[in-house]
């Protein structure tokens, strides 16, 4: 009998089973090794279409095509044991018609064995998250500051500032919990609001830019390393990754530069059975070049 027990993954019913307990913890994750890192940390993993903006420089995220998507989320989800992996359904895959969603859906969920995906829009993609849920597909909502809106908001604009906006982003929550989602992400919101929503429907709310009394938080994982350029007002930059990442670069360059690196310590050489026939015994000093010492063998590279 096989003592092996695979470890579970966690699946969107656990997340929703979450509601009103400890914060659930979530980032994006656009790739095979940070998904690994973050999969220590996270309860989900989101692969946010944001990686158009943040990987792939567009200025919005409505250009990104699904197949990028695709390819993203068969990396994260190899590159992670744990977490739930969650795949954004980029603008214009699912917004025509139910059918249309179910069958961009199911290619995301087919070709990347993630767990779920994740569709903007309230009251309008109520009716595609039903259908989608009744047929095997589970959905996160997001409302409040939708991304793929840009174009129709003008501009990346925190919403529900004044109490008049309030019911048409409170009645998107109740609509999309009652047609099934298993959370929901509310993006740039008031706080106020935020935490009135919260209440109000019994699945989990995932903050980003909403308030921190929501059921859990989301942030860009780039964003908060600190690694974006810009980064919007809700963003807390945990690490600095970029300056780190800069002077790491920087420190290659002027070492190639000054011919230090390589060195002996990062060099093959022959083995030393073959070193008094080395043709090349004669080589400039200091080049490190047919010199026919043994080093050390590098990290993860052949013989
Ligand atoms: O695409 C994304 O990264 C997202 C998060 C901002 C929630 O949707």
């Amino acid at each position: 009998m096989s003592t092996h027990v695979p470890m579970k993954r966690t699946m969107a019913p656990d997340i929703t089973a979450r509601k009103g307990g400890d914060p659930i913890v979530s980032l994006t994750s656009y790739h095979a090794h940070t998904a690994a890192i973050a999969d220590k940390h996270c309860d989900f993993l989101l692969v946010g279409d944001s990686l158009g903006m943040v990987m792939h420089g567009y200025e919005t995220t409505v250009p990104v095509p699904l197949d990028l998507m695709i390819m993203h989320g068969k990396a994260v989800v190899r590159g992670s044991k744990r977490a739930l992996v969650v795949i954004d359904m980029p603008f214009g895959t699912y917004e025509e018609s139910p059918s249309v969603a179910f069958r961009n859906a199911a290619r995301v969920m087919k070709e990347t064995d993630c767990g779920a995906v994740k569709l903007e829009g309230g009251r309008r993609m109520a009716e595609t998250i039903r259908f989608l849920v009744d047929r095997g597909i589970p959905v996160m909502a997001h409302i409040g500051m939708t991304p793929q809106s840009v174009n129709v908001f003008g501009g990346f604009k925190t919403q529900g500032r004044t109490v008049d906006t309030w019911t048409a982003i409170e009645e998107d929550a109740r609509v999309v919990t009652e047609a099934g989602a298993f959370a929901i992400v509310l993006e740039a919101m008031s706080a106020p609001l935020a935490e009135r929503i919260t209440k109000a429907v019994a699945v989990p709310t995932i903050g980003i830019g909403a308030s921190p009394g929501c059921d859990g938080q989301i942030l860009v994982m780039e964003d908060m390393l600190g690694l974006s350029p810009r980064v919007p007002k809700f963003v807390k930059e945990f690490g600095a990754i970029g300056q780190a990442i800069d002077r790491a670069i920087a420190s290659y360059a002027s070492e190639v530069r000054a011919r230090t690196f390589p060195s002996t310590e990062h060099t093959y050489s022959l083995k030393s059975a073959d070193v008094a026939s080395d043709p090349g015994a004669g080589s400039p000093a200091g080049t490190g070049a047919g010199t026919g010492r043994v080093t050390k063998k590098p990290k993860n590279q052949g013989t």
